[in-house]
């Protein structure tokens, strides 16, 4: 008996382990209740999302009981009565769910998420969600179409802003952290709201970066990484939701792909939320040539395993008849309905449909424009810093150009709808308000906006340059020009801002440059032109407090790159966990400029190489600097052989040997030598952010899991396989000392 009760609590933790969607069996049984009173219109009407532009249209459907959820109402009146209407109105009752794009804030905006994953602090990014939440729920949102968690590894890809960068394991970290952030503890509280995990899947692998375009990941490559941060959302954050992406994976689109959304999401990883088609990504499904027509689109979304329908209203055209013509199954559709109650009862709209509307006290609060700030400091990397020019040391006089050193709409980067460029401090107006006393600032944008091309002013800038002590200038890109269907071809800096650097370099007063931008831009020229460069992303509302706090070491840098950052355009796809490549260069390439003339075909050696810029990037992954120094010692393990089922130990010393207290982010990468399939060079595999005081000391441990070596194989299992590793422990993907261990 005894050993009967053991293997039921064994089973019962394991099953928790391989599955952490919270089960909870009332729940079961109300949605039971329910769906038995439901006739097909209410049961099609839950599956059919609405937007907000027509609420006056809207209130009739939704008293029809035709929509189970209405997109981007932002108004708490709007949406009290919507839901009123809904509770109140129809038979059964069914409260909406109301959603929206809360992406990196939602009146408190908060660095893009880009930048928030430079943070490599997953508390900090769990916290400025959590205000998101707080903030978004008191208008009645209980709903955001948040994190997006694709992997992004194309710059030219205007939606790398949205992202938490390339690696699977940090956007992994990041992702979870910001489900936790929007549920909070617990759904059912007020303050929280369902998370939506997009774009499912691939979507970030756009070829040539173009948004929307076609991708070919293999099912291997979206096992091993681009599924995984999905996979962590739904096991370990309890995800909510999923929408569902734009794109045709090898031909097809990924709101009718049965092996995404049945065999992994369903199957392998028993999601129990509810899935979201994207915009219209149903009907799309005829402009990529997958469907004859909306009815066939309809059938195939539903098939598929898409429970609701994002705006294009044809599962309200055509279950009712895809069902007579046993296209569909009844079945089918009780389970998506099933789905989507579930997460209604999770989010307590049963009990408490109503918003009590009381923003003012909860925007913009204090204690959230606080965190903004903290979140803002730590998510600009610090690039280049001669002579240790930063922090600036008592400048008399300082010159301010560029046209996104006073620009508070562009500041708060893509995907703001509710955020209000009337409360952004600018770098400008935290400069003044801190240092405008005893400092002189002269400020001149010279440039109205990044793709400006007018060089007029430029006089004026090279006059004012000359009589200041030092240079600030802030250039980028604009907000527009990162974000959603906004990709680039070539990633210099617009208009005439690199001009305008080449300019002010001449006076010889030394240069600091920060950049603004969603995504890494080519600025290779514009680095060794300046004498210090922050890359701040878009920083969000509190951007300028936090880069004047930088800028006079009031803040220490200590974020880090979450992407690659390429020297030019043709070096992209690049990123740091690349395979190696039977032929890898080893560092003695010529290139174009000293290849000898007539030169014979094989003279140069047969590498995997780019003869004009060659492989290294402008900054790795990884990279960031700080006002500090830190030195590793010898990373120690605590065995060097081991089984499956250990944990590797891994221990060095970590010294501060700089002036300034700071934090640094050890990052900790793994190499599999050789496996049943060829693996990346190097892996992040874990990191950990530690805080020491100018001089101090600290013994370092980090602890991985031999269980966390993972990977699908040629079998397609997932398994750690026993052979030997290579192990970095440092401050960026190309720093470290080598240690090697086997597992058996
Ligand atoms: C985007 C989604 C977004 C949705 C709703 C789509 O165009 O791809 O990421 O959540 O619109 O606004």
């Amino acid at each position: 008996m005894k050993k009967l009760q053991f293997l039921a609590l064994f089973l019962l933790l394991s099953g928790l382990e391989t599955s952490a969607q919270v089960f909870d069996a009332s729940i079961e049984k109300k949605i039971d209740v329910l769906l038995k009173k439901m006739t097909l219109k209410e049961k099609i009407g839950q599956m059919n999302q609405l937007s907000a532009d027509d609420m006056e249209t809207n209130y009739k459907v939704i008293q029809q009981g035709m929509a189970g959820s209405v997109l981007s109402i932002t108004n708490p009146e709007i949406a009290n009565k919507a839901q009123k209407i809904a509770v109140e109105q129809t038979r059964l009752g069914i409260p909406l769910i109301i959603g929206r794009d809360v992406i990196h804030g939602f009146k408190t905006i908060f660095p893009i998420p880009l930048g928030q994953a430079a943070s490599f602090n997953p508390d900090l990014v769990e916290n400025a969600a959590r205000i998101a939440a707080i903030e978004a729920s008191e208008t009645g949102i209980r709903w955001t179409f948040a994190p997006m968690i694709d992997i992004a590894r194309d710059p030219r890809w205007g939606r790398i802003a949205e992202s938490c960068g390339e690696d699977p394991y940090l956007t992994s970290v990041m992702g979870v952290a910001m489900v936790k952030g929007f549920q909070g503890k617990n759904l059912s509280d007020p303050t929280s709201i369902a998370a939506c995990a997009k774009h499912f899947a691939g979507y970030g692998a756009a070829e040539g970066g173009r948004d929307y375009n076609t991708t070919n990941i293999t099912e291997r490559q979206f096992r091993n990484t681009y599924l995984v941060p999905f996979e962590e959302a739904v096991k370990k954050a309890d995800l909510a939701t999923i929408m569902t992406a734009f794109n045709a994976n090898d031909g097809i689109p990924s709101s009718g792909n049965e092996f995404l959304l049945k065999q992994m999401l369903r199957k392998e990883w028993n999601f129990k939320g509810f899935v979201v088609s994207d915009w219209a990504s149903i009907t799309e499904m005829v402009d990529h040539g997958f469907c004859t027509d909306n009815k066939e689109a309809a059938q195939k979304a539903i098939n598929a395993g898409v429970d609701m329908e994002m705006v294009s209203g044809t599962y309200v055209a055509f279950v009712e008849s895809l069902l007579k013509e046993k296209k569909i199954n009844i079945e089918t559709i009780n389970d998506a309905v099933r789905n989507i109650l579930r997460i209604k009862f999770k989010l307590g709209l049963f009990e408490n449909p109503y918003v009590k509307g009381n923003t003012e006290a909860v925007f913009y609060k204090k204690e959230h424009l606080e965190t903004a700030q903290k979140t803002a400091e730590e998510s600009v990397v610090l690039l280049k810093n001669e002579a240790q020019i930063l922090p600036l040391k008592n400048p008399k006089t300082i010159a301010v150009f560029g046209p996104l050193a006073d620009a508070p709409h562009d500041q708060l980067g893509t995907w703001v709808f509710d955020g209000d460029k009337n409360h952004s401090v600018t770098p400008l107006q935290a400069l003044k308000d801190q240092y405008g006393k005893n400092i002189k600032i002269l400020y001149e944008p010279i440039l109205k906006y990044s793709r400006d091309k007018d060089s007029t002013e430029f006089y004026k800038a090279r006059k004012i340059a000359k009589e200041a002590d030092v240079v600030l200038l802030f250039v980028g890109e604009e907000s527009i020009l990162s974000g959603e269907a906004h990709s680039l071809s070539n990633l210099n800096l617009q208009g005439v801002q690199s001009q305008l650097l080449a300019t002010l370099a001449k006076t010889k007063t030394p240069i600091i440059t920060v950049v603004l931008a969603g995504r890494p831009l080519t600025i290779e020229k514009e680095v060794k032109g300046s004498n210090a460069v922050l890359y701040a992303w878009h920083p969000g509302t509190m951007g300028g407090p936090a880069l004047v706090n930088l800028l006079f070491g009031k803040a220490n840098p200590s974020a880090k790159l979450p992407i690659t950052f390429p020297k030019n355009v043709g070096q992209i796809p690049m990123y740091y966990s690349h395979l190696k490549t039977g032929r890898p260069a080893n560092g003695s390439e010529l290139n174009v400029e000293n290849i000898p003339i007539e030169a014979s075909q094989t003279s140069l050696g047969n590498k995997s190489y780019y003869l004009d810029s060659g492989n290294e990037p402008l900054f790795a992954f990884g990279f960031g600097l700080s006002y500090t120094t830190f030195e590793y010692g010898k990373t120690t393990l605590a065995k060097s052989v081991l089984k499956q089922d250990e944990t590797i130990e891994i221990s060095f010393s970590l010294k501060n040997t700089g002036n300034y207290d700071g934090a640094e982010v050890v990052q900790l990468y793994m190499r599999d030598i050789a496996g049943s399939i060829a693996l990346p060079v190097k892996e992040l595999k874990a990191f950990k952010r530690v805080e020491l005081k100018a001089g101090e000391s600290k013994n370092v441990k980090v602890d991985l899991k031999i269980s966390d070596l993972v990977f699908y194989g040629i079998d397609m299992k997932k398994k750690v396989e026993a052979g030997k590793f290579d192990l970095w422990v440092g401050s960026s993907s190309v720093t470290g000392e080598k240690v090697s261990f086997e597992v058996q």
